[in-house]
């Protein structure tokens, strides 16, 4: 009611300052339109009268002259006509004015009017040149002018009254109007308070529905999401707390993920088809999180049995058992995976990446593959896609190149990449004969991640060096080609509680079994490694450490055995080959010159181990040691703190793994420096179960806040803000356009 009130009072005092504005003018007008209008009648009197006034005057005839003048002067507003000869009246009636002299009148020798204001009335006086018998003179016409007056303050009274009545009939419209709008207003806003509340959809054409209410809907629904999204950031991320995330921030987005390695392996064997679940971290990771969220996973179909266990679009729902996602093979000939694969991807950009001495091969054929294979999961990505602007998941070095190729054939996509393995410094990546291209080909993303702070520092010193564009240090990010890219670090984690956890029994079980499986005695104290075996893991360092360790802590001879699994991996790149060899010769020859009749203290695995068994072991070990020479996080060791509900086992850690940045109560060790590690292997087997305990809860506490859910969550949420500031843009460009246009 205030509101409109406002209204009726701003319409009344726009009227007040025009009937201001207005009523001088209105006065001047009329006594210029009367003053013009008397001036005329004295002409008209004039012009009348003069022939006959000369004439009397000619022959000096006064009777004549005052007689005809008096008869003039019987006009109402006539006041007084006189005849001047010089500046002598010489004829004049009754009632000539005292004040009147003819001085003023033979100032001019033509015609003239001029106003007088005596006695508080306003008299024209109208002069008119005569020439009678060779003298000049002049007839003069007196008019009374208060007349004037009268119709001017009638005039002010008339407009007054009128534009007040126009001022008054103005603001009841306004305030009659401004009620209808609120109303409509109010009504929209209510309904959009409960579309929001109901999460109905608000219309998008605002024909039924004022933009503010369109807008207070957004508003309300972008808070209501912000809301629980913070909620959701200070409580257990889980499953559900994803799928809230994506639900609320990118609600009605499609995600692909796109990865080399495959998260089910269909695999012949004699036993019929095989379901193999890769020993692989970006798999661990992403299998979880993909299964959340749903969608569908691009990946290369590897399995023996694969192609038997698609569809005719090279499909597969999974996991098997309870189908969330959607798996789509992606084909490679052998020569592809030569080139892509094993090439330009695991013998150039592997050991380029990874600080373990071994010399990284360029070669410009597995070069021309890797571009190759890039384009044909960029194909497979516009196929799968069935949105303009999916969210993109893509992985790791197999695809430097995909996102640039991604944006050019979908802009519109959110491409999120992240780079599971380590970013060298600027020089040593200086080296990479592609490094152009590769910078290029990532900066498509609209957010890039890596593990840590510093790979994503080692990434923008390359950009910096080797490409043109603008680093923004405070925001982390790279502008290029007009568009920018985030820079972030997302440290990759695990499941919690990891599904393999689910079904294992008790830690004493664990214990006993793998005992009685290895053939250890009961107080065997265990140490575990579990791996692919690669080297960037360590293993050879590591085996050389036990060979000190019972020289320099002979006490453990005999008492403690080292279960090393090591899952073959790249077997046909001659620097794993060698690397396989090597340690087992090395187990072969510490065995036999610390072994003893039935004691063997290094049991080498070489096999694939299954979620399951991997989780039996960690929890059948006293230790677990992951003294990898460079790694990006490594997952092992935060899966071996999840498998430890008893809250025992002691983490030997290299310094060189992303995870000693997050798990600092585990014994962080430099892999390069045997003496030490023999120190941290000593003083792990000693470690009281307290202290043990002490540790173990740390970090434990910090893998499950920590883990693949807010992960994945975090980079969704930044996902969803970038679009959502895209968005904005792409609005604020289409108002600018149609302002353009029609200017
Ligand atoms: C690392 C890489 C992954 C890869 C995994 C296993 O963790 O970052 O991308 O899947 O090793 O290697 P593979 O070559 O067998 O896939």
């Amino acid at each position: 009611m205030r509101l409109i009130l406002r209204f009726g009072g701003i319409a009344i005092l726009v009227a007040a300052i025009v009937i201001l504005a207005v009523l001088p003018f209105a006065t001047s007008f009329v006594e210029q339109w009367s003053r013009r209008d008397v001036e005329l009648r004295s002409r008209l009197v004039f012009s009348t009268a003069r022939d006959q006034v000369v004439e009397l005057l000619a022959h000096n005839d006064s009777a004549q002259v005052e007689k005809l003048f008096e008869r003039i002067a019987t006009d109402e507003r006539v006041l007084a006509i006189g005849y001047c000869e010089g500046q002598q009246l010489r004829f004049q009636t009754k009632n000539m004015p005292s004040f009147f002299s003819c001085a003023q009148a033979a100032q001019s020798d033509g015609e003239s009017s001029f106003t007088i204001r005596e006695q508080g009335g306003n008299t024209l006086i109208s002069a008119f040149p005569l020439n009678v018998n060779g003298r000049a003179g002049h007839l003069v016409v007196l008019h009374d002018m208060s007349f004037v007056e009268r119709r001017g303050t009638q005039a002010r009274s008339s407009i007054l009254l009128a534009l007040a009545g126009v001022a008054l009939g103005a603001a009841a419209l306004v305030a009659t109007i401004a009620l209808l709008i609120m109303r409509r207003w109010v009504a929209s806003i209510r309904q959009a308070m409960e579309n929001a509340r109901t999460g109905t959809p608000t219309p998008s054409v605002d024909e039924d529905l004022p933009a503010i209410g369109k807008e207070i809907h957004d508003v309300l629904q972008e808070l209501d999401a912000t809301r629980r999204t913070i909620e959701a950031a200070h409580t257990d991320w889980n499953p559900e707390t994803l799928r809230a995330t994506l639900s609320n921030e990118l609600s009605g987005s499609e995600v692909i993920v796109v990865s080399n390695r495959e998260p089910y392996i269909h695999n012949r064997t004699e036993d019929g088809i095989v379901l193999q679940i890769p020993a692989s971290g970006l798999v661990a990771a992403l299998e979880p999180v993909t299964r959340a969220c749903g969608g569908t996973w691009i990946a290369h179909g590897s399995g023996t049995a694969d192609r038997e266990s698609v569809d005719a679009y090279d499909r597969v729902a999974v996991p098997p058992d309870n189908p969330s996602y959607t798996l789509r093979r992606v084909w490679l000939t052998e020569e592809e995976q030569e080139g892509y694969y094993y090439g330009a991807a695991n013998e150039g950009l592997w050991p380029l990446c990874h600080i373990a001495f071994v010399r990284p091969a360029f070669r410009e054929s597995d070069w021309r593959m890797y571009r190759a294979v890039n384009e044909k999961f960029a194909e497979a990505v516009v196929a799968e896609a069935k949105r303009e602007d999916p969210v993109i998941l893509v992985q790791d070095y197999h695809f430097a190149l995909l996102p640039r190729m991604i944006r050019e054939r979908l802009p519109r996509a959110t491409i999120v990449t992240f780079w599971h393995i380590p970013w060298p410094n600027a020089e040593t990546f200086g080296i990479c004969p592609w490094r152009e291209e590769i910078v290029d080909g990532l900066l498509g993303s609209s957010i890039l991640g890596f593990h840590t702070q510093a790979h994503c520092n080692h990434f923008l010193d390359a950009v910096d060096t080797y490409v043109e564009s603008r680093i923004d240090r405070e925001r982390d990010s790279v502008t290029y080609g007009g568009e920018e890219t985030l820079i972030r670090p997302y440290p990759i984690s695990i499941e919690w509680p990891p599904t393999a956890l689910a079904g294992q029994k008790s830690i004493e079980e664990c214990r006993h079994a793998v005992r009685q499986r290895l053939g250890l005695p009961p107080d065997m104290r265990i140490g575990v490694g579990i791996e692919r075996f690669d080297y960037t893991k360590g293993i050879i360092d590591r085996m050389q450490v036990i060979d000190n360790l019972f020289t320099e802590y002979p006490e453990w001879k005999g008492r403690f055995v080292f279960v090393q699994v090591a899952a073959p991996t790249r077997s046909k790149l001659a620097s794993y080959r060698q690397l396989q060899e090597e340690a087992e010769a090395l187990a072969r020859d510490i065995n036999t010159r610390h072994g003893t009749e039935g004691y063997e203290p290094i049991k080498l695995l070489i096999r694939h181990h299954g979620p399951d068994q991997v989780f039996e072991l960690f929890r059948a070990a006293d230790i677990c040691v992951v003294s990898s020479l460079h790694d990006g996080m490594n997952l092992v060791a935060k899966e071996f703190v999840a498998a430890r509900d008893d809250e025992s086992g002691v983490l030997i850690l290299s310094a060189f793994a992303g995870a000693s940045r997050e798990l600092s109560e585990a014994l962080i060790v430099n892999p390069y420096n045997a003496h030490a590690m023999g120190e941290a292997f000593n003083r792990a087997l000693t470690m009281p179960p307290e202290e043990q305990r002490e540790r173990m809860r740390l970090m434990r506490d910090q893998v499950r806040e920590r883990n693949v859910y807010r992960w994945a969550g975090q980079m969704l949420l930044a996902a969803s803000r970038l679009r959502k500031r895209l968005r904005i843009r792409r609005l604020i460009a289409a108002g600018r356009r149609r302002a353009s246009a029609n200017a």
